[in-house]
């Protein structure tokens, strides 16, 4: 964290020249005409996309740090090519690096070797599984021994994966009816099921056992929303599922309505709710349908909008990553959309990404009142999109995946952006309302096996044999299956809900 802190520095300084450079435009007219066709290229292809899942195709960006460590500079050159095409239409083409870092990527990462167990483990579940099928009951009775609760500074976020197929998953796919095809990977046609079976375990102490009733005892008569992404959408189809089950049918309902989807629980006056904000302010994405914009613009000081949804809400979770990461740089509106500003500056992700945090963490201190509502953040949902990271010479993306990375003793590397992981922790450690800082990231990066992969739908419908044989192009590897990991996620509000009376 230290190393990249210090990083910082040069690449604040370097930033502003490449941001003069390309907003001059080029003008060398062989390139322009290859960057036109190009755009409409990548332009068709995002038009017709309903969500974010197409971004999974598109050649991701790697923090500029790593570049700089090595002192590849070069790296932030021939990035980002921009061409006018008209005066309404501006589409940016991002090249990516990856292949410049990839050396050095080599040299670092780990071999990754599982222990002997887990691979006799994978294979009798296999075996097992395709003699019999066993469908427990899930809404069995809750036993009535007392939660055990971890101490209050215990850290949550540093421990390991292991396997426990006696208490995870924590429901199963076919018994939740509010799963969307997007996230169910067993009925989507995936084989293996072990990425279910991973329970969490911190160092130093126990998440305690999940029970939904203590959960919604805690939230009777009240609001809990999630905010921002579409893997903050992922995260709510979980809660639902996890809370769901010990109601009865007729007694819940979800309600889409524009940005809002509200999934209410009769008899305890509660709701789940989602809040599409990509970006939390706002932006040129924010149509929670027609959101597919290549060419994405923000206004990073400006929040009431959304703001206005999130207000007397109980429990609030926000996050925003994944729409940052398609370009090193964001475009920041010069006006506002409402008054018909189109012209915009580029602002490096993390200058940009600061401010954007900054107005948000005004917006809460001046609107929350942390008596009534408990505010979280969650830190980076990593990518497995190349599978050398976790040194899988055969591997497709992440779509070979069966297995969480295991070893852990070096670290891993799958190109999080992590200079926003330092600005989000700092900023919500620096706000009037205390801010639950949730550090999702580095336990999520072992989790290259939890992808919804090919499993899944693109344009709303669900990928072809064809396509789900084609994995470097189709895969998604920013998504995850349900029941998951954002399960686990999940737990970490539970634990920290159950534990404030
Ligand atoms: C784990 O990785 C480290 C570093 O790459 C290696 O030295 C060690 O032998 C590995 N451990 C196991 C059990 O494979
Ligand atoms: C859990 O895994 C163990 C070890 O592979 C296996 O013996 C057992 O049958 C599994 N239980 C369930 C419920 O799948
Ligand atoms: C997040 O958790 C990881 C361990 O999972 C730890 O190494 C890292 O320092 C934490 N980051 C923050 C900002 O708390
Ligand atoms: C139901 O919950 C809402 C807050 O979500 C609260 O305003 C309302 O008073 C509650 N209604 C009842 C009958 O408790
Ligand atoms: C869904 O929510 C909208 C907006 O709150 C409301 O107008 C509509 O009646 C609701 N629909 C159902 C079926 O509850
Ligand atoms: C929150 O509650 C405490 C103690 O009841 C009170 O002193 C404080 O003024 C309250 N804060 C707000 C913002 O209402
Ligand atoms: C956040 O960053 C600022 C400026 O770099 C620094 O002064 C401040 O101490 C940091 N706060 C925290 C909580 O890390």
């Amino acid at each position: 964290m230290l190393t990249i802190l210090s990083l910082m520095q040069p690449l604040h300084r370097k930033a502003p020249l490449f941001t003069s450079e390309t907003m001059k435009g080029r003008k060398n007219n062989n390139r322009s005409l290859f960057i036109v066709v190009f755009s409409i290229f990548l332009f068709g292809i995002f038009i017709y996309n309903e969500d974010v899942t197409s971004i999974a195709e598109f050649p991701f960006s790697r923090p500029e740090g790593q570049g700089i460590q090595e002192g590849k500079s070069k790296l932030i050159d021939s990035i980002q090519e921009k061409e006018e095409i008209d005066n309404s239409l501006t589409v940016s083409v991002s090249m990516s690096s990856r292949t410049k870092l990839e050396e050095t990527q080599e040299e670092e990462s780990e071999e990754t070797q599982e222990p002997i167990d887990l691979k006799s483990i994978i294979a009798k579940e296999k075996k097992e599984e395709e003699e019999e099928k066993i469908d427990l009951p899930v809404a069995e009775e809750e036993d009535d021994e007392d939660v055990e609760l971890p101490s209050e500074d215990c850290d949550l976020f540093t421990g390991q994966w292991v396997f426990d197929n006696v208490t995870h998953p924590l429901y199963k796919e076919d018994k939740c009816e509010f799963l969307t095809a997007q996230v169910t990977c067993m009925r989507n046609g995936r084989k293996d099921s072990l990425y279910q079976n991973w329970k969490w375990q911190p160092r130093d102490c126990s998440l305690p056992k999940f029970k939904a009733r203590l959960l919604l005892e805690k939230l009777r008569g009240k609001r809990l929303m999630f905010v921002g992404d579409s893997l903050n959408r992922n995260q709510w189809e979980s809660m639902i599922c996890l809370v769901q089950s010990v109601i009865p049918p007729g007694r819940k309902c979800l309600n889409k309505t524009g940005s809002l989807a509200v999934f209410r629980i009769e008899d305890y006056n509660a709701t789940v709710e989602f809040y599409w904000a990509p970006f939390l302010v706002e932006s040129n994405s924010d149509d929670p349908k027609m959101h597919s914009i290549l060419n994405r613009i923000i206004m990073p000081e400006s929040i009431k909008k959304h703001g206005k949804n999130w207000k007397s809400v109980d429990y609030l979770i926000f996050n925003t990553y994944i729409w940052w990461m398609n370009t090193f740089n964001m475009k920041v509106l010069r006006g506002s959309f409402d008054k018909g500003a189109t012209e915009y500056d580029e602002v490096p992700r993390p200058e940009a990404y600061r401010r954007v945090l900054k107005t948000w963490s005004k917006w809460v201190d001046k609107n929350i009142d942390p008596n009534r509502t408990k505010v979280f953040f969650s830190s980076m949902s990593p990518l497995h999109i190349k599978s050398l990271d976790w040194n899988n010479p055969d591997g497709a993306k992440c779509a070979m995946e069966t297995t969480p990375v295991i070893n852990i003793s070096a670290p891993l590397e799958v190109g999080t952006d992590r200079r926003l992981l330092v600005i989000a922790n700092n900023v919500t450690q620096s706000m009037k309302v205390p801010v639950y800082f949730v550090n999702i990231t580095t336990l999520s990066e072992y989790r290259k096996d939890a992808h919804t992969s090919v499993y899944t739908i693109r344009q709303g419908k669900m990928l072809t044999p064809e396509q789900q044989a084609d994995p470097n192009t189709y895969a998604d590897c920013i998504h995850w299956c349900l029941p998951g990991l954002p399960d686990t996620w999940n737990e970490f509000l539970y634990t920290y809900i159950i534990s404030q009376s």
